[in-house]
């Protein structure tokens, strides 16, 4: 049923799913999936291609049904066992990947599809007022083949927040925008689901999208999450090394403890973000945290550079066959070919090596997680 728009921040979750899974034809394809989303939040659903992003997304809006766990939408129980609540009454509102616009049908007769019955007057000021929101006040009697790509968008999304849904799920909602248009578009989306003070779960592929739009990412793989958390701390302090290593970039070498928050690494002795407590581990070091100088007593040579304008990337080799990549500024300083030395800025982040899961060695409740669902 539609939620008042203006849910205060200490709201219940306006979605909680809990040991979701999912099997097909034997294969699991979402694997003891909890998630937690905060009435008024963006949330997103980050993982590479097949890790069971959609199928969460489908079995929260009713479109498929779990093979185990539960879902609850703004306080109700809409999945458990056997108990299923078509999606027509789940109150969720779906923005689909090419938008499922229908092409005979006015802007404003697409946003007016999915409101329920009601006075006429009603539904045209319902249809106006979500027009206006998403800027196309103006097009409502435009065709939707007479819109921009990004236009296009808008009007799916006037469509799904129309009938005031409790959450609105979007799966890689900006895969069918050019490049160019996709940063802006995406600000306005942003800035629309705020405006609507809408929940929001969006599923994507693309680290850098999910993380410069969404309040809290949930990174998957193999059908299980890995972490949730606010961009800042998945980039930080990533609770996996699968989740360092695909959000963002990250060189993963390993290391030997040196005490309690100390390691030795190839790159010499680093003080460390956790406490370190088994004797091998595994550090991770994002390519801004490495300084290099043009020193012809150091011990990595220059083998690459990639100029990008605001920054640039560098390629060192180490005689030892290492390979490091460094993010520094706009300035040109180094050349190909040229010795320097490295050095790392600030604590690192360590991680167990022994164990599977690759869990931070501060981070015990994701190794219960993962261990729960094994
Ligand atoms: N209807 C289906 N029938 C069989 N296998 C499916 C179906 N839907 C998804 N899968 C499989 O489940 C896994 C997860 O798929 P999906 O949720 O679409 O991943 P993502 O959206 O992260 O790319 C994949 O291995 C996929 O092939
Ligand atoms: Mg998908």
């Amino acid at each position: 049923m539609p939620l008042s728009p203006s849910a205060p921040a200490d709201a219940a979750p306006a979605l909680t799913c809990r040991g979701l899974r999912r099997t097909f034809d034997g294969t699991v394809a979402v694997d003891g999936v909890d998630l937690t989303v905060p009435a008024g939040s963006l949330t997103a659903l980050l993982g590479p291609s097949g890790c069971g992003k959609t199928t969460v997304l489908r079995m929260i809006a009713g479109l498929l049904t779990p093979d185990r766990g539960q879902i609850d939408i703004h306080g109700r129980r809409v999945s458990a066992g056997g108990h299923v609540v078509p999606p027509e009454e789940r109150g969720v509102g779906m923005v689909f990947q090419d938008y499922a616009l229908f092409p005979h049908l006015t802007v404003a007769k697409n946003v007016g599809y999915g409101l329920p019955r009601r006075p006429r007057a009603a539904r045209r000021a319902r249809i106006a007022e979500v027009l206006d929101l998403v800027g196309l006040g103006h097009l409502g009697h435009r065709l939707p083949t007479q819109l921009s790509g990004g236009q296009q968008q808008r009007v799916a999304l006037a469509r799904a927040l129309a009938p005031n849904p409790a959450v609105i799920l979007l799966d890689e909602p900006f895969s069918n925008l050019d490049a160019s248009l996709r940063t802006t578009v995406r600000e306005d989306v942003r800035r629309i689901l705020k405006a609507a003070n809408a929940t929001a779960v969006f599923v994507t592929h693309d680290q850098e999208e999910a993380l410069s739009l969404a309040d809290q990412v949930a990174v998957m793989d193999s059908g299980r999450v890995h972490q949730i958390a606010d961009p800042q701390t998945l980039y930080t302090t990533p609770a996996t090394r699968f989740v360092a290593e695909f959000v963002g970039e990250a060189e993963v070498l390993p290391a030997t403890r040196a005490g309690s928050y100390l390691v030795d690494t190839p790159l010499g002795r680093l003080p460390t973000l956790q406490a370190v407590t088994s004797e091998h581990a595994s550090v991770v070091i994002r390519p801004e945290a490495l300084r290099l100088r043009a020193d012809a007593g150091g011990r990595a040579t220059v083998e690459g550079i990639s100029y990008f304008g605001h920054d640039q990337m560098v390629e060192v080799s180490f005689d030892d066959g290492m390979e490091l990549r460094a993010r520094r500024g706009a300035r040109l300083d180094l050349e190909r070919g040229q010795r320097v030395r490295v050095d790392v800025e600030g604590p690192v982040i360590a991680f167990t090596e022994d164990d599977a899961a690759s869990v931070p060695l501060g981070d015990r409740r994701v190794v219960s997680t993962l261990a729960a669902s094994a």
